[in-house]
């Protein structure tokens, strides 16, 4: 078991990038407008599936931002595993989360939200990051049914703005961190997960169908600014 503490959560100068210890997590978030000067060097290191991916949004925008996001993980990736970027073989979960082949060599994962990217690695434990642009809501009240559980709905109705805004994000970027730690995804049912909405400020374990999942555990960490971010870590060490 290992006991994930906020204090182990690290910054890393990608310049300097210190070893990354058991029990420890590495934090980078970028903004995806400071990395496009690099992109015809982050786009040389994707895979061919990965260029294929890119070729095929609409919006070209969108299509070499995604080439500068995997560039850069691949990069983040290499520094790790010492190795060259377009070295790095990236597998599939069944329901799409990334990783490496040989899994107890490092974890990772990602997210991204309008210009910002987050990306998370760890040595041995499972990991799910999620960062999100907090957008004010049209229909509240309608999102709040979709994400919250009854009881997280209950207890956002009890606040006030903006205090109801910034929970409303706190919940959804811990839920979204803890079905992306697990792998699953959406299909897990977001309303069946209750993580609470005040702010933490250790690592807490979520609820998952009314059952305590100790070893799943989430916490929020500072985001730039109207973002929320969030991670979960699974607390049983990988054999
Ligand atoms: C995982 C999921 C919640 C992410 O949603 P999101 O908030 O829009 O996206 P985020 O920016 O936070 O994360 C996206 C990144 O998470 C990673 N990711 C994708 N699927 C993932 C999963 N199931 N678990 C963890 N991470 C996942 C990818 O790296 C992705 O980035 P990329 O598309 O640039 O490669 C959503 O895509 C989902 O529910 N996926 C599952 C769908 C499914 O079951 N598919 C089955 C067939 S593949």
């Amino acid at each position: 078991m290992l006991t994930f503490k906020p204090a182990n959560i690290i910054r890393p100068d990608i310049n300097k990038l210190p070893e990354l210890k058991s029990g420890e997590i590495h934090l980078f978030v970028f903004s995806v407008t400071d990395i496009f000067s690099r992109l015809q060097q982050l786009s040389s290191c994707l895979s061919a599936t990965e260029e294929k991916r890119a070729a095929r949004f609409i919006n070209q925008q969108h299509g070499d931002n995604y080439r500068c996001i995997r560039g850069q993980l691949r990069t983040l990736l290499s520094a790790y595993l010492k190795d060259q970027p377009s070295n790095i073989q990236i597998e599939y979960e069944e329901h799409g989360k990334p990783f490496l082949n040989n899994k107890r060599q490092l974890q990772f994962n990602l997210s991204h939200s309008r210009d910002r990217v987050a990306f998370v690695f760890c040595r041995d434990s499972v990991i799910g990051v999620d960062i999100e642009f907090m957008r004010p809501q049209k229909n509240f009240a309608g999102m709040l049914r979709h994400v919250a559980s009854v009881r997280e709905q209950q207890e956002l109705m009890a606040l006030n703005e903006p205090s109801s805004f910034n929970a409303f994000y706190r919940l959804w970027t811990r839920k979204e961190a803890y079905i992306k730690a697990v792998g699953r995804g959406l299909g897990m049912g977001l309303r069946s997960i209750y993580v609470g909405t005040e702010p933490l400020e250790t690592f807490t374990s979520v609820e998952y169908k009314g059952q305590i999942q100790s070893n799943w555990q989430v916490l929020d960490v500072t985001a730039p600014e109207n973002f929320k971010l969030a991670i979960c870590v699974n607390s049983e060490e990988l054999q």
